[in-house]
């Protein structure tokens, strides 16, 4: 018998489309997509073919007489109630729509509204906007040249593209480490524009009721309670208070940081679903998805590294020009314009560090996202790895004997950063023998030798990084002003089963699972008996939401600290119930029992009915709690990855033969997620290492604005990873856990530049810039006389 295909598996056939096989019908339809509200409306957006114009005419009549077309907006609509303009995160201003001028292309220009997604797009197609072209500024560097057109002339005061200047550390000392070096690198690089592209493009369905004046918006939306906030700030003065907002973030499929910032699209489709008292649904499409949306990187960095001649590492200076593009949309906490990018003393042990950042305008779409980065630690990282190898090369030592020479050692810990980070703990060396071992390191050392020999171009790269996460600590972390803590409730039920609400939001990170372990490891309940909500701000307790992996450090920590708490109470029901002073009783998840008599017990069910039903007098009824949780510091998870590479001489192409992978994120919750987030951060890290790329030619047009190529990697490039840990505990976390969602994306760039430069670095080559592809590799070998 011929093996049953999985769709024939319960005789279902191949003739049943995907949609009516029951199995494949998502159980909830929780995705913004799946909300389907009577009399909905929907919304598509038209979009600027230019880079920088003048907008002199929006002709909307043929748009309203196509069949189904309600009404097309415009910014002039919007103006009326001073809706054509919103704040960014970072307090600078973005336009909603356009009254007078164009910023880049694919910007939304007009949006039209209509009985269905197929005649928007109608309407869209037969809106004539008539366009003057102004000078285009592409470059970053051109942008703050003396004598560059001015871009955001709507600024009053404002005489060229500088946005702002921001500098970290002791500048003197850095320049008098610098002279007194015995050895000195510098090297430009460029981590160019990329793009978070999650299975799920952004989208919402607003609905406003026009009879009790409540506002719901299902969104795609990491962060839903600041959302809330922001609309309610924003649309107050058209009757939009906080308490009439309600955010729903259902089941999100992928946010990687793209979904923390608010878009034109969720705003007009607000604005329109108030106007008419109809749903209004916008989603947009990949297309729209990768040209419009926020981007990540973008920064044009100039490293230095001081060193001894003995390879001792003493001081390090950064000077970067990130491209914001018309806007500062960045998603940093406030008061940190260029994020957590002095996080790049990295792993070592530095006495003198100075970094420099200034951000520019260009005719770019805004962002400065942390794509899946605690805001700029990859940059910081790539920065860091790539300049130790190029030092290491130029003292002629082993890249893995110079980082373990140079390492912040364990018994440094808490160590003090020269840029001011207080690092909670550490094993650098640990991680990276860990990984030396499992790889073969030795080995691969003659292996390479012995292929260099013959003219084969292998390498071998490291990337040892320190990573930050767990944003923050409320006294110097907040997103416009909003504390950067976050929140779990808890509220055990009369029959011991639970619901834990939170101000996280997950987006395919398993929180679910997780935070209900967290709480079955605190109180004895079993995880299955607990029902753990996110994402909807009419229920959830306040929180900042899941970026940055924040959620296990801020979260993670409240859930423990929630449970503590309902502990508590249920400890002096249980000594009620027992009849014994509280401080009688001993704690085992899930019960209480009474000091030297183990068989007097209550279980964490009775207490909780006895909250219930038989509470001692004078104590309030009910278990639950909830906690803010405001960390004392961040957390600082590492990891040290090896890659092995082959080059082919004759096309350029990089092949990742081996990458092994040792991370720490101190005490796991669950293994199987942990390992998970690894594998998915590390294919994340590989993508623009490799492939990934937005650029613009002269004129300001995208070129990487599709899939076509915008390249991700499929399983057919993706390596194999192989994953080991280590551990160190996080000593001021309640679980001794640290974040790590992030941690692969931004250690594994490094590692796979690091392993070209190490194949080619006998043939003259310092440095190549991300993405490695086949074209510049072939470029680089041709240059120096090497063919097939
Ligand atoms: O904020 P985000 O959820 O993206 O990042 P995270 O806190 O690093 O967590 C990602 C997932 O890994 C969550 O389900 C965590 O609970 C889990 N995790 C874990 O099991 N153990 C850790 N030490 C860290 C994270």
């Amino acid at each position: 018998m011929t093996p049953k295909t999985s769709l024939e598996v319960g005789g279902m056939g191949h003739s049943i489309k995907r949609k009516e096989d029951p199995r494949f019908i998502r159980g909830k339809g929780t995705y913004v997509d799946d909300v389907q509200l009577p009399g909905m409306l929907y919304l598509d957006i038209v979009r600027s073919p230019f880079a920088h114009a003048t907008i002199k005419k929006i002709d909307t009549a043929k748009a309203l007489a196509t069949p189904g077309v309600l009404a097309v907006i415009t910014g002039q609509d919007l103006a009326k109630y001073n809706l054509h303009w919103m704040p960014t995160l970072m307090s600078d201003t973005q336009m909603v729509l356009p009254v007078e001028k164009v910023m880049y292309q694919a910007q939304e220009v007009a949006a039209v509204l209509a009985t269905s997604r197929y005649t928007a797009a109608d309407g869209v197609a037969a809106v004539e906007v008539e366009y003057e072209p102004l000078p285009v500024v592409v470059d970053p560097r051109k942008a703050l040249e003396p004598g560059a057109p001015v871009l955001r002339t709507d600024k009053k005061d404002k005489k060229d593209n500088h946005i702002w200047h921001w500098e970290w550390g002791d500048r003197a000392a850095a320049d008098r480490a610098f002279g007194e070096a015995d050895v000195r690198v510098k090297e430009d690089i460029y981590i160019p524009r990329i793009h978070v592209a999650s299975i799920e493009t952004c989208g919402c369905i607003a609905s406003f009721d026009k009879v009790d004046g409540k506002l719901t918006v299902w969104m795609t939306s990491q962060a839903p309670h600041a959302i809330r906030t922001v609309f309610a700030l924003v649309a107050g003065h058209v009757g939009l208070a906080e308490h009439k907002i309600r955010i729903i973030s259902p089941d999100i499929g992928g946010g990687f940081g793209g979904k923390v910032p608010v878009y034109p699209g969720y705003v007009i489709a607000v604005a329109a679903s108030v106007l008419t008292g109809k749903p209004v649904k916008w989603m947009e499409d990949r297309m729209e998805n990768l040209q419009a949306d926020s981007f990540a990187r973008d920064y044009h960095i100039t490293a230095e590294l001081a060193a001894r001649k003995d390879g001792t590492l003493t001081a390090i200076r950064i000077k970067t020009l990130a491209d914001h593009g018309y806007t500062d949309a960045a998603a940093n906490p406030s008061k940190f314009p260029a994020g957590l990018f002095h996080i790049c003393t990295g792993s070592y042990d530095f006495k003198a560090a100075h970094v420099e950042v200034d951000g520019a305008y260009t005719n770019k779409p805004p962002g400065g996202i942390a794509y899946r980065c605690s805001f700029r630690v990859t940059e910081a990282v790539h920065t860091i790895e790539r300049m130790a190898d190029i030092m290491a090369h130029e003292l002629g030592m082993d890249p893995a004997e110079f980082r373990l020479k140079n390492f912040v050692k364990p018994e440094q810990f808490p160590y003090k950063s020269a840029l001011g980070w207080e690092y909670d703990s550490g094993n650098y060396a640990g991680a990276l023998r860990k990984a030396m071992e499992r790889i073969g390191y030795a080995e691969l050392r003659r292996e390479q030798a012995d292929k260099r020999r013959r003219g084969e171009l292998m390498g071998i790269g490291i990337s040892s990084f320190t990573e930050i996460v767990g944003a923050g600590p409320s006294k110097h972390f907040d997103i416009l002003g909003l504390k950067m803590f976050d929140s779990c409730e808890i509220r055990i039920h009369p029959t011991g089963k639970a619901i834990a609400r939170f101000g996280t939001k997950s987006q395919g990170q398993g929180h679910e699972t997780t935070y209900a372990q967290i709480l079955a490891e605190e109180l004895g309940i079993p995880a299955a008996d607990i029902q753990v909500e996110e994402g909807d701000t009419d229920t959830a307790p306040y929180g900042l939401g899941t970026y940055a992996s924040r959620s296990t450090p801020v979260a993670g920590a409240a859930a423990a600290v929630a449970a503590r708490k309902v502990r508590d109470k249920a400890r002096q029901i249980a000594a009620h119930l027992l009849e014994c002073s509280p401080d009688d009783l001993v704690w085992e998840p899930g019960k209480f029992s009474v000091k030297g008599a183990p068989n007097r017990f209550k279980t964490i069910q009775d207490i909780a009915f006895a909250a219930y039903t038989n509470h001692p007098q004078g104590m309030e009824a009910g278990l639950e709690a909830v906690s803010y949780y405001d960390p004392p510091n961040l957390t600082y998870p590492f990891g040290s990855y090896i890659c092995v590479v082959d080059i082919d001489k004759g096309t350029g192409e990089v092949k990742v033969r081996r990458f092994v992978a040792v991370d720490d994120c101190g005490n796991i919750i669950n293994p199987m997620i942990v390992d998970g987030q690894i594998h998915g951060g590390l294919t994340m890290g590989f993508a623009p290492a490799l492939l990934e790329e937005i650029s613009y030619d002269e004129i300001g047009n995208i070129q990487g604005g599709s899939f076509i190529d915008y390249l991700l990697p499929t399983a057919v490039e993706t390596p194999k990873w192989e994953t080991d840990k280590t551990c160190t505990p996080s000593p001021h976390h309640p679980l001794g856990a640290k974040g790590v969602g992030e941690s692969a994306t931004v250690g594994a760039p490094a590692a796979i530049a690091n392993a070209v430069v190490d194949a080619l670095w006998h043939l003259g080559v310092r440095h190549v810039d991300i993405p490695i592809t086949p074209a510049k590799v072939w470029k680089l070998l041709r240059e120096r006389g090497v063919t097939e």
